[in-house]
This record gives structure tokens, sequence and C-alpha cells, in this order.
């Protein structure tokens, strides 16, 4: 006899709170011009919203919360610009770790080590270290991090292996090529945010937001709040997520 469908089956996926929720923040520049103010300002502006996010995460109950903090393509800005995204990581590190770890929050970092200078990565790696037992919110932090090389990285992994005769072709499965992700371990995310208007993924998650549900938010990021990330899971959930098969109405 076929097993009994599981609460977790249900195709619509509607009543369940997202357990993942991915987040590419934009709009810092935009917001500080609208102000007459430079950008740098518009970017300490969002780090209060991380600060935000992270707080109402953890009173939403959502379990992951990946951020884009940095992109691989971020390192075409002015060199000023970068600077100063790498100078509010070290004091975001150094000033919330303590509190970070007294909530219960688990950092973990995708991207690439490589340009990273080398007090940032110690930094990074420290808080990693420190919050590896933390199970109240997993803070995914995306930092010099890019989609296609993360793939790139993982299927020439998998053709090393290959080539050393340890793996199979037939063995390169999407399970396989998952497991060499930057997200191996963490499930992917149910609904991903992005502020600002902009429409589109700039290089993050591309396979795991095979089946996300996408919200676009009109607020610059410095603007978003609890109230913003609720409504966006409020859309969530009037969504009906069906990953391939057939909605509920169909099936009645
Ligand atoms: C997001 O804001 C922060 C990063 C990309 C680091 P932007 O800096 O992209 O702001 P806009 O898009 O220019 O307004
Ligand atoms: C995506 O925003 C990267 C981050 C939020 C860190 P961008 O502002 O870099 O994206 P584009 O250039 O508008 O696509
Ligand atoms: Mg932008």
């Amino acid at each position: 006899m076929a097993p009994l469908p599981k609460p977790t089956d249900d195709l619509s996926g509607s009543l369940t709170p997202p357990t993942h929720v991915a987040i590419i923040m934009d709009g810092n520049g935009r917001w500080a011009r609208e102000r007459g103010l430079p950008r740098t300002l518009g970017h300490r502006q969002g780090v209060e919203a991380v600060r935000r996010a992270v707080r109402a995460a953890i009173d939403l109950k959502i379990t992951y919360l990946t951020i884009f903090s940095f992109s691989s393509e971020n390192w075409k800005r002015p060199i000023e610009e970068i600077d100063d995204l790498m100078g509010l990581m070290k004091r975001f590190i150094r000033r919330d770790l303590a509190e970070l770890h007294k909530a219960g929050v688990r950092i973990r970092v995708i991207g690439q080590r490589s340009h990273v200078d080398s007090e940032l990565m110690n930094l990074i790696d420290e808080a990693v270290e420190l919050t590896r037992d933390n199970d109240k919110l997993t803070l995914v932090i995306a930092f010099n991090y890019g989609s296609r090389t993360e793939i790139a990285c993982a299927a020439r992994k998998l053709a090393e292996e290959v080539a050393a005769g340890r793996l199979s072709p037939s063995e390169v499965t999407v399970e396989a090529i998952a497991n060499e992700l930057d997200t191996s371990g963490i499930p992917d995310p149910d609904l991903l945010i992005r502020t600002s208007g902009e429409m589109r993924l700039s290089n993050f998650l591309l396979w795991q937001t095979a089946y996300s549900e996408f919200v676009f938010l009109d607020c610059y990021w410095p603007d978003f709040d609890k109230s913003a990330f609720e409504a966006a899971i409020a859309e969530f959930r009037s969504r009906e997520r069906r990953f391939g098969g057939l909605s509920k109405r169909s099936m009645a």
C-alpha cells in the first residue's frame, strides 16, 4: 500500500511558513541619492536594516535567512565604495557578533574567499566558528558570491572526481551537484525577496531558487523593516506552490 502523504507533501505549501528566506538587499545608493547624501551613508543605513531583518526573522520563526551583501560583480564598483563596503562588513562582525551569538544565530558564509582581505577573512572564520552550534536562526551571508562561479566550481570538483576514477559519470546527479555547492546542507529558499523595485537575480542562488517564490518590494533596502518582511511573507502565503504538480483546485 502506498504510504499516506505526510503534511509536508501538501503541494500548495501556502499555509507553511517559509523555512528559508533569501534577500537581495538592493537600493542603498538610490536611498542616499534621493536624500542628497553620499552612497556610503546608504550602505550604513543598510546595515541597520540588516539588524532589523535578523531580529524580524527570529520573531517570525524563520530558520534560514540568506542575505546578499556583496556580489562577485560588485568588484566593478569604484575602489572607495568597495573599501567602504569591506569596512562595514568588518565593523558589522566586530560589533554584532556577541549579540548574534547570544541570540542563538549561527553564521554561515557563501562565496569565494579569493580577493577578500585576510583580516576580514579571519573575522568571518571566527564568527562561523563561534556560532557553529547555534540553532535559532542560520544567517547565511553571501559575500563575494556569484552563482555561476559556484556552479562552475561544483562541476569542476565532480569532473576531477570522475577523471580520478573515484566517481562514475552516472553519479553526477542533481544531489551530487547540490552537495558541492556552497549551500550544501541548507534547504532551498522558499521565498526570495528583492528590494528597490529591480526584478532580476543578479547572479544570486540561480540553482537554489528553481522553485522559490519571488517577491519584489519597491522600498529601498535601508527602509526595510519588520512590516515589509511581514508583507512579503503574506504575499508568499497567498501563493500556491505546485512544484510542477497540479493545483489543489484541479485535483478536486
Ligand atoms: C545594495 O545597494 C548594496 C550592494 C550591492 C552592496 P546598491 O549599492 O546596489 O544600491 P543601488 O542599487 O545603487 O541603489
Ligand atoms: C545585487 O545588487 C548584489 C547585492 C545586493 C549585494 P546589485 O545592485 O549589484 O545588482 P545589479 O547590478 O543592479 O544587477
Ligand atoms: Mg543595486
